[in-house]
Order: C-alpha cells, then structure tokens, then sequence
C-alpha cells in the first residue's frame, strides 16, 4: 500500500518543532540557537510560509537569510525540515494574478491577508509552486542540515475546495476520465431524479450553492475530485523537489480531523507519513481522540514510525475557550503519540509569535521566555525523549482492526439523511473509547486490507460499503474472524445510491440480516435493549427495524419505535462471527456488547485500571509498554521491567505510577495485565 517509508537522519527520538525566524531578529536567533540546545532539539521546520521573503517580486530569490539561519542551526546541530512556502503566496502573486484566488461555494472570491493555499485548479499557482520547490530544492539539496522537506502545510485547510471557473474546468476533465460518456456519468448520479439529466459536458458545474440539496452523488464525486487535485499539487512539489534532492519528503496531515483528504491515498505518496494534532479543550476526555488519531496516523502509514509534526505545548488560540495544558499533561501527550509510533515529537511552534493571529498560541518558548513552567517541561521532555532511543524504530501490537473510510464518511455527512445525529466522526470516537478504556490497541483499516491477522474487525460506520468489501468482510468471517458493526451500514454503494435489494443488500451474506426501516428517535428520546440473559442497557438517538436472514438475536428493542424487534444480533457464518448493532450506544453501554464480542475474538482485554493507559511497541522480541496514568490518583499495574525514563526496576511484577504520571518500561519476561 505505502511507498517506500524512509525516515530522515535525525538520531534518537526527533524532537522540535516549527520554527520561523523571519519573526525575529538576529539576537534572538542566536538565543534561539542556545536554548534549543538546552532543550535538547534535534529538529525543526523552517520556510513554511515564507514565499515573501523567499520570492520578493517574481522571479527574484532571496535565499540569504535561509542560508544563513540554516548554517546556524547546522552548526548548533539542530536539522532542518524544510518547508516549501505553497501556502502563503505573497501579496503579488494574488495582484499579479487575481485568477488564481479561491471562490467559495457561494461564489465570494476570497481575499488576500491571511494564509491558505490558492486555487489548486489555477494553472499559474501550479507553475508557481513547482518553480519554487525547484529553487529551493536545487539549492538545498546538499546543505548538511536538511534531512527532510516538509511540502505545503495541511492541504485541505483553511479551505480544500475551490468553485472559480478553473477548478469547474479541471472538474469536468476529472468527470471525463472518470465516466468517459456522459451516458456513465447521468447513470452514476442518477440524473433521472428531479430531471437533472445532462446532453453537454459544458452544462456540467459544480456542486455550488443550489436552491436545495444538491445531488448526492454529485457531491460525493466532488469530494473526491477536490482531494485528487490537492494530491496532485502535493506531487507536483514533491516531484520537483525529487528531481534535484534525495532526502525523504513529507507533507502534514491531519489524522481524524482531516476532511477533504484521503489519508488511504496520501499515504502512499509521502516517504514518511506525519501528522498535526491539537487537544479539543472542550472535551475532558481529549487524550482517547489524541489515541485515535496516533493510531489512523500509524495506519495510514502502514503501520511504520512516524513524526508528530505538530502539536501544542499547552493552549491553542483557535477553539472558543482556549484551554491551556496543566502540568505534565504535555508530557503525558507527546509520549502517548511516542507509544502509539511517533518516532519524532515535534510542536507549532518554537517561539510564540508576538504579532498576527496566532499571538495567544503556546509555543516551547512562551512569551513569558525561558524562565516559565513550560520551558522547564519543554527542557525535561528533551531529556526523556533522550532516554528512548532504543524504541526508535519499533512497531505497535494490534489485534484488532478498526475500519475508517473517507469515502464513507463523505457520503455519510451528506445532507438529508434519517438522522443527522448519527455522524461518522462521533460514532467513530465512541466505539473506540471502548476499545480505548479496556486496553485494546487498535489498528485502522479499509475493508478492502488484508484483515486475515486480526482477531476481530470494529466498524462502527460504514455506511457506503462497496460490493467488494463486502465479499472481503463475508471472507474474513468465514475464514474465522469476528466482525462487529454499527447502525446504519451498507447502505450506499460507491455513488451514494441504496444497493439494490435495500438496505444492507451487500452485508446480507456476513451479517444474517437485512434492514427494512430506520427508526430514528425524536431528540432525547431513548429506547432500552434488553439483552437475553437479563442485561439491559439504553441506547439513543437511532434504532432500525431489522429482518433476520440466518443470525441470532441476542438482544431486543424493549421500548421505543423497534419495541419487540432484534436490536443486537450474531451471524455465525464458517468458521467466525458477525454482530450488528442497530441503536446507538454510548461507551459504558457497549462494555455489554463488547464483553461478548471479545469472548467470541478471544481478545482479552489486559484489565489494567480503568484511565491507565497502555501500549505496547515491540522490535523483534523486545516489548517497551507505554503507561500514561490519566487518572487523579496512582495505580498499580502488573508490569515487570525497567522504566527507561527513571531506570526504576520492577522485577516485582508491580508497577506503581503515580497521579498523571508517563513510564516507558522495558518488559522483563513475566506476566502482564491486572492491576489496580
Ligand atoms: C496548524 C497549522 C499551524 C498552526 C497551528 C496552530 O493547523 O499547521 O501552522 O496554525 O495549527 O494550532
């Protein structure tokens, strides 16, 4: 699936983050140097949104500040990842040529004095950002401090999409491909509806703002037509920058916040997979959604290392209310990214910026300088990530497989469904809570992967599910897997129309049951399930009216719109088992499905203490457990080895770790799990 994934030389774990000091003058560059130094900094990203400076009219280059902020930083032996600027063009490239603006949906052409990419459809953008890829590659090639280049900045956003009369062009050439005739392509959208049948290619626009919903079909193609073409910006860069220059090149991606980009893909286009993520502060519980998107990140990549390109040393400045980090929680964060495969741990940004929009962001060197709590923690992260390099490298134990499609979820968040609180990211979040608090790593799939090596498959949204994975999952079962899957699944094929013989036609074979109605409930509304032995749980917002084809009930409606029909059921189908779960559950009301589910996988959660967490990486036959104690109060785990942080040995078999304390132990020969 992945390309070759080749890890830049940097030695030990990479840590450091973005750095941009065209912000600052050459004092501070010189402190900088120093203090990055004591902080234990291998590696930074330089040049991500500096075009202006680097081009300052068209066509005349100023490299002499890279040159030397680059030989610095090379002689204070800090790396350097670095950025090609295709974010930010500067002011006269815009004035210069005002085609090349983004136009939203509703038609407004967006200004310039911010930052976000340009039309990725503009022709004189793309001619642009290649000659400066080029100009920098060819100059830095060699230099001794790049180990890597970083293209763009999270394609996608602040805006992915563009509707400007280049990108409706570049769209229809994309339909021509993908359709041939427009025969295809009235068939695929299903044009008969509402009379929306096409004679002209040049009739065809895009998805814009339309007096109701637009086709469903249409738009589901437009999402795919938006990421092909930041893709082929990305190659665009990366193939420029490939001509002159041999270091692995990568660009930032965005795990489960990412919209308009299928990581499936970008994964297979980078050298080495990296990726952003930011705390929701709003969500007490916002280091399981860290653990999910450490996990898509790995994934995606094929389960290799990767680099935390970016996360934050305490608040953001973009959410309503800005949360800012308390003690050891950075700590807790950057090693949690560490145990699930980050082999760097790196952070926007290095020097909190004193003007412009991000101003209230944290950095590594706050405003308040180095004499302040976030430095000092900063300081110390260096020295511990300094204690790790004998993990570097290793891979992630996983039994289980979660699947995740964007597709599927581009289709799924299209309007007008029977529910729109049944949403793919909240549903996605919820099930691997579960998973998350009993223990069980996880990696993520497509239906369509090779699954034969894990004990169980999760889906907890798979609306669109394609003919052929389905027969892929039917597979996996027969052959003696466990699948589980959530409500409203197999419903649309690939152009987002329901399959042929209803709803979940396709998961028919593997699941023992078909779906005649959705049941969604008015808000507040709940319906009990009440399972055969006596347990009974409440479930909300969705229920469905299922005909049983082969599996078992295992659990009924006993209120609600679907009183009296199956809400759980069991398939057994070969040599293995499929499950469905028709209602949505919250994550302490699917322990009561998961508990069987897990019986039937033989997965055994480790039954460490709820709110421990725990990964554990392996490299051949060494095992390193990644403990984050999340919780207010120490706990004690079954875990015999030695602390590679704090060199503390625990041949006793228990392990102590305090109140929101991190230990990397690498595992002695006993018995783990338990604990208290
Ligand atoms: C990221 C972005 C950075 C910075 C950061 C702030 O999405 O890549 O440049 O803006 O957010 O949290």
């Amino acid at each position: 699936m992945t390309a070759q994934l080749r890890w830049p030389s940097v030695a030990g774990v990479a840590y450091g983050g973005d750095y941009n000091p065209e912000q600052w003058s050459r004092e501070v560059w010189r402190e900088d140097v120093a203090l990055m130094r004591e902080a234990g900094v291998n590696l930074v990203s330089v040049g991500i949104f500096s075009w202006a400076l680097l081009e300052p009219k068209e066509g005349v280059y100023d490299f002499a500040w890279l040159d030397e902020i680059l030989g610095l930083l090379h002689d204070s032996g800090v790396a350097v990842d670095l950025g090609t600027p295709s974010v930010s063009p500067p002011a006269w490239f815009f004035h210069a040529y005002p085609e090349a603006r983004v136009t939203t949906r509703e038609g407004v052409i967006m200004g310039f004095g911010s930052r976000g990419m340009a039309s990725h459809a503009s022709p004189v953008y793309r001619v642009a950002i290649a000659r400066m890829a080029a100009a920098l590659a060819t100059r830095y090639a060699d230099h001794p401090a790049v180990v890597m280049w970083h293209v763009h900045n999270e394609y996608g956003v602040p805006v992915g999409e563009d509707f400007g009369p280049q990108a409706v062009e570049a769209w229809r050439t994309w339909l021509r491909a993908r359709y041939g005739t427009l025969e295809e392509l009235n068939a695929a959208w299903g044009t008969a509806f509402w009379g929306q049948h096409y004679d002209d290619w040049e009739h065809v626009g895009a998805p814009a703002a339309t007096p109701t919903t637009p086709n469903p079909a249409m738009k589901l193609d437009w999402a795919r037509f938006t990421d092909d073409a930041l893709r082929e910006c990305f190659r665009i860069e990366r193939d420029a920058i490939r001509a002159h220059a041999t270091q692995p090149i990568t660009t930032n991606f965005m795990a489960h916040q990412s919209w308009n980009t299928d990581l499936w893909k970008w994964a297979a286009e980078v050298d080495v997979v990296s990726d952003d993520h930011y705390l929701v502060g709003q969500d007490p519980q916002a280091h399981v959604a860290l653990a999910l998107s450490a996990d898509l990140t790995r994934s995606v990549g094929g389960g290799k290392p990767w680099i935390l390109m970016e996360h934050s040393t305490s608040a953001v400045n973009w959410q309503g209310r800005n949360i800012a980090k308390r003690p050891g929680e950075m700590k807790r964060n950057a090693l949690t990214h560490f145990g699930r495969g980050a082999d760097a741990i790196m952070f926007f940004q290095w020097r909190a910026s004193r003007y412009g929009a991000e101003k209230f962001h944290s950095a590594m060197v706050p405003h308040a300088g180095p004499h302040s709590r976030v430095f000092r923690e900063v300081t110390e992260l260096g020295a511990d990530l300094a204690k790790l390099e004998s993990v570097v490298g290793s891979g992630v134990d996983a039994q289980v497989a979660v699947l995740y499609d964007w597709e599927s979820m581009w289709a799924q968040e299209l309007e007008w469904r029977p529910s729109d609180e049944l949403q793919f990211r909240g549903q996605m979040r919820t099930w691997y809570e579960r998973l998350w608090r009993d223990n069980v790593t996880v990696d993520f799939a497509l239906p369509t992967h090779d699954l034969s090596a894990y004990r169980l498959v999760v889906a907890p949204s798979s609306y669109l599910v394609t003919a052929d994975a389905a027969a892929r999952l039917t597979d996996y079962v027969r052959a003696g897997g466990t699948l589980v899957v959530g409500p409203f699944a197999g419903v649309v094929d690939e152009h987002d129309a329901v399959h042929a013989g209803g709803f979940m036609a396709p998961l028919r074979d593997v699941l023992g049951v078909t779906c005649e109605e959705f049941l969604p409930l008015r808000e507040g509304e709940r319906g009990a399930v009440a399972f055969a032995d006596g347990a009974s749980i409440i479930g909300d917002v969705w229920q469905e009216d299922l005909t049983l084809a082969g599996a078992e009930v295992v659990a009924t409606y006993a209120s609600g719109p679907g009183a009296g029909g199956a809400a759980v059921t069991r398939h057994v189908l070969g040599s293995g088992q499929a499950w469905y779960v028709s209602t949505r559950l919250g994550v302490e009301e699917l322990k009561e499905v998961f508990v069987r589910v897990y019986a039937d996988a033989q997965v055994v959660p480790p039954g460490y203490p709820e709110g421990v967490e725990v990964v554990t990486r392996r490299v051949g036959e060494e095992g390193f457990s990644v403990v984050v104690n999340h919780r207010d109060e120490p706990a004690t785990l079954n875990v015999t080895g030695t602390d590679l942080l704090t060199g503390a040995v625990t041949d006793d078999g228990v392990l102590e770790i305090q109140a929101g304390a991190v230990a990397v132990v690498r595992l002695g020969s006993h018995h783990q799990g338990g604990g208290s």
